[in-house]
């Protein structure tokens, strides 16, 4: 079946097998770009085709790791193909850098993320699809420093894959607070929403009370609720696991009760040893290919291939 469309595919260094799996299944051309790296440390980017008149370019290009070095190659490679006259430049973020930096929480502080859309508009860019944006919470379409922004859910993929994997049916999902109700909204399953409380480990006051002025990182994580998934299998899900510290807190927590536990995100960041211990807490973990990870077994491909046109 031949691409009916008007567009053309450009892949970031991060995203080419998301990008060729988009590429086989959707049959939109793919413009081959060479990016190198200059003796210290600078990006070179050429695209080998510059036939981007009148077309509708779609980028898929995830921001991390490394966040900063992969935002300069989107920058240098955005700038490119507005040169040669496209008709409108459409970004797929499936991972947003800065995402969790969108409100000011200190005066004086930099608004991370508004900064790098406002990069992105004057470069040419339109409008960005992203999945499972922080900033976004739920799915839908949203206006974001004057961007639009659509943020899609892998939460139905990661569930079905770990259903798939593990051949259990009766799942209880586990949200780590709150905020994962809209994360979780469009899975159908029993869902338990745990609660995160954090103590400062001097005077034992919750954070929000505390006046010590104990760095964040040392205090102390409580997970409450957890008893309702006592003899359960347990499916953890979030969209994002970064240090490991809250997902940690919470499997071992579920853990001490539950039957079996597997652990499930979005954007599995893993940093430094996070990913060997939340293995030691599970019976599986897996993330999507958002992120290019030991556990990116869930490929977010046939979302992307829904924006395609
Ligand atoms: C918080 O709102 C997010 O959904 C994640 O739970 C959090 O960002 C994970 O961070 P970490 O892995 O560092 O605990």
């Amino acid at each position: 079946m031949k691409f009916m469309g008007n567009g053309v595919l450009v892949s970031g260094s991060n995203t080419i097998s998301i990008s060729e799996e988009v590429c086989r299944t959707s049959k939109i051309p793919m413009i081959e770009k060479i990016v190198r790296r200059f003796p210290d440390g600078e990006i070179y980017v050429r695209f080998s085709d510059v036939n981007f008149k009148e077309k509708n370019v779609y980028i898929i290009h995830s921001m991390a790791p490394r966040q900063n070095d992969s935002l300069i190659e989107l920058f240098l490679s955005v700038d490119v193909i507005r040169e040669y006259s496209p008709r409108k430049i459409n970004l797929i973020a499936p991972y947003m850098a800065y995402a969790r930096q969108h409100k000011k929480y200190n005066i004086g502080e930099a608004l991370s993320l508004r900064t790098i859309i406002k990069i992105l508009k004057i470069l040419g860019v339109s409008e960005i699809t992203t999945i499972d944006a922080h900033f976004c919470r739920r799915e839908g379409t949203f206006n974001f420093f004057g961007m639009k922004i659509q943020n899609l859910t892998a939460a139905p993929l990661i569930f079905e894959y770990i259903k798939r994997e593990s051949g259990i049916k009766d799942f209880v999902v586990v949200g780590v607070d709150a905020g994962s109700r809209d994360f979780l909204s469009k899975i159908r399953s029993k869902k338990v929403f745990l609660r995160k409380e954090k103590y400062c480990p001097i005077c034992n006051k919750k954070a929000i009370k505390c006046e010590c002025k104990t760095r964040k990182k040392s205090y102390k994580i409580v997970i409450k609720g957890f008893e309702k998934v006592k003899n359960k299998n347990v499916m953890i899900l979030d969209d994002i696991i970064s240090t490991g510290g809250t997902m940690s807190a919470c499997a071992l927590a579920v853990k001490k009760v539950a039957r079996s536990v597997y652990i499930g995100c979005t954007h599995g960041l893993f940093l430094g040893r996070a990913l060997d211990i939340l293995k030691e807490n599970c019976d599986l973990i897996v993330s999507t290919n958002t992120i290019k990870s030991k556990a990116s077994k869930v490929s977010i491909a046939p979302l992307i291939k829904k924006v395609i046109r």
